[in-house]
């Protein structure tokens, strides 16, 4: 099948020009002025509209077994729920617990994905034990087309390691060419610091954000970056979310380190006074790191808009307000962390981002597309709109007024963090590798055409 998208502007990382975009299959064959549909290609018009890259989102849970509950997106929900909003492939944190089989959970991750999913997508594969065998099944999984491992410095006794399996890890990963993304927390302030909120009956979701200040962040980034100062890995900091931490990280940077950054939507759009509202309500603002004071919201965008942080995700982690955060009710280290945001990335990147004059087009496209494709062995297969790339994109209304609701959204989730907001811009048409699947913001793809992406390492080891 044929496809001719006609009359658009077409915004890259580092390019505009007013030109149609031709595919034939699954691949963009051909872009310029006044091309002629062959009989039977389909045809978008997209006069008045952008044509971006497909969106992707390179921190997602989908299958997440967390604080004692389960994430309540599956690759049916969530992928559709990607594909409305804009984000055409998905990176997901495969999280074995630490008493899990490395490969098996390999397997598992993959099998809730393949044949259920409607965008493309794959996995940074969890190493949240390390001895022999998760040794020899971290090798295999690279060789099975993952080239990037995931770790966490919290979350202790859960997904958490310790400082040998840290050095370990990152040993192998430097030796396999394999990027590592980490979500950094000192574990061991965070326990310190519940225990002592607990014990002076300080138990609403308003305490989270005090059991994780900015500095607990900060020692974790910096914990980090000395482990990859001596091992030379390639890292990657998930969900950074202060200015403490991105200090840090730059410093690291200044002695090369190699290290990436990511931000996501929520710390630039929402800020911890969110967490403080009256009675519960505040649970659904719990995620880790926490929502930070609103000073930092500068700080990010200015990182985007300067290139110091790489990329935009969403960390989407959704959890039902009325049956599972309120497992912390009456303790607030017991609210399931996430705040869901997988659907409204790239219309808030372009809301509070681009018509706010934070960042333009260009830096929106960098963040949330190109160089997520280039720190994870996709790019130019993604990322960008050139002959040969996949034919991944969207078609983008800048004109488009909505306003998001619970009630409207894909996403399998009882609330939205963003109720009643107000959206500028909106992904009108959007295809996968060739075939639409979203036209007039609505979905009508196929829970059958996502692809698990396999990935080669490609840092030099
Ligand atoms: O609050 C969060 N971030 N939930 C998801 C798990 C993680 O830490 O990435
Ligand atoms: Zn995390
Ligand atoms: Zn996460």
């Amino acid at each position: 099948m044929a496809l001719l998208i006609k009359n658009g502007t077409i915004i890259t990382a580092d390019s505009r020009a007013r030109a149609d975009v031709f595919c034939e299959g699954e691949t963009i064959t051909r872009i310029g002025p006044g091309l002629e549909a062959p009989a039977g290609a389909e045809v978008v018009d997209a006069t008045g509209k952008y044509v971006f890259p497909g969106f992707i989102d390179p921190h997602v849970h989908i299958t997440l077994p967390f604080m004692g509950t389960h994430a309540k997106d599956t690759y049916e929900t969530g992928s559709r729920a990607a594909l409305v909003g804009g984000t055409t492939t998905l990176i997901e944190m495969c999280c074995p617990a630490r008493s899990d089989d490395t490969l098996g959970s390999f397997e598992h991750w993959l099998a809730q994905a393949e044949g259920k999913s409607a965008c493309d997508f794959t996995f940074h594969m969890g190493a949240t034990r390390f001895d022999g065998a998760t040794e020899s099944a971290l090798r295999e999984i690279v060789r099975r087309g993952v080239s990037s491992f995931k770790i966490f410095l919290a979350y202790k006794g859960a997904f958490g390691i310790d400082d040998g399996e840290l050095y370990r890890t990152l040993k192998l990963a430097r030796e396999l060419g394999v990027v590592v993304t980490a979500h950094c927390e000192n574990e061991t302030l965070v326990a310190e610091r519940q225990r002592e909120l607990l014990a002076a009956g300080k138990t609403g979701p308003g305490q989270h954000h005090e059991s994780r200040p900015p500095l607990v962040e900060a020692e974790g980034v910096n914990h980090l970056m000395t482990f990859a100062e001596l091992t030379g890995a390639h890292t990657y900091i998930v969900h950074l979310s202060c200015a403490e931490a991105l200090d840090r990280a730059l410093a690291a940077r200044r002695r090369g380190v190699n290290v990436a950054v990511e931000t996501l939507i929520q710390y630039l759009v929402l800020d911890k006074t969110w967490a403080e509202r009256p009675g519960f309500d505040g649970a659904k603002y719990v995620m880790s790191p926490p929502l930070r004071d609103r000073s930092n919201q500068d700080v990010l965008w200015n990182g985007l808009r300067d290139g110091l942080i790489q990329t935009v995700a969403t960390d989407h982690a959704p959890f039902d307000f009325g049956t599972q955060k309120n497992m912390g009710l009456n303790d607030f280290t017991k609210i399931p962390n996430g705040i869901p945001s997988l659907e409204e990335r790239v219309v808030l990147l372009h809301t509070f981002g681009v018509r706010q004059g934070r960042i333009d087009l260009h830096q929106m496209v960098n963040v949330a597309s190109t160089q997520v494709a280039k720190a994870f062995d996709l790019f130019p297969r993604k990322g960008t709109i050139q002959p040969g790339a996949d034919a991944d994109l969207v078609v983008f209304d800048p004109d488009h007024r909505g306003t998001i609701s619970a009630k409207t959204q894909h996403m399998n989730v009882d609330y939205s963090a963003f109720e009643g907001w107000r959206t500028e811009g909106r992904a009108s048409v959007v295809t996968v590798r060739g075939e639409v699947a979203v036209r007039d913001g609505q979905f009508v793809g196929s829970n059958r055409r996502g692809q698990f992406l396999r990935r080669a390492p490609s840092r030099r080891t």
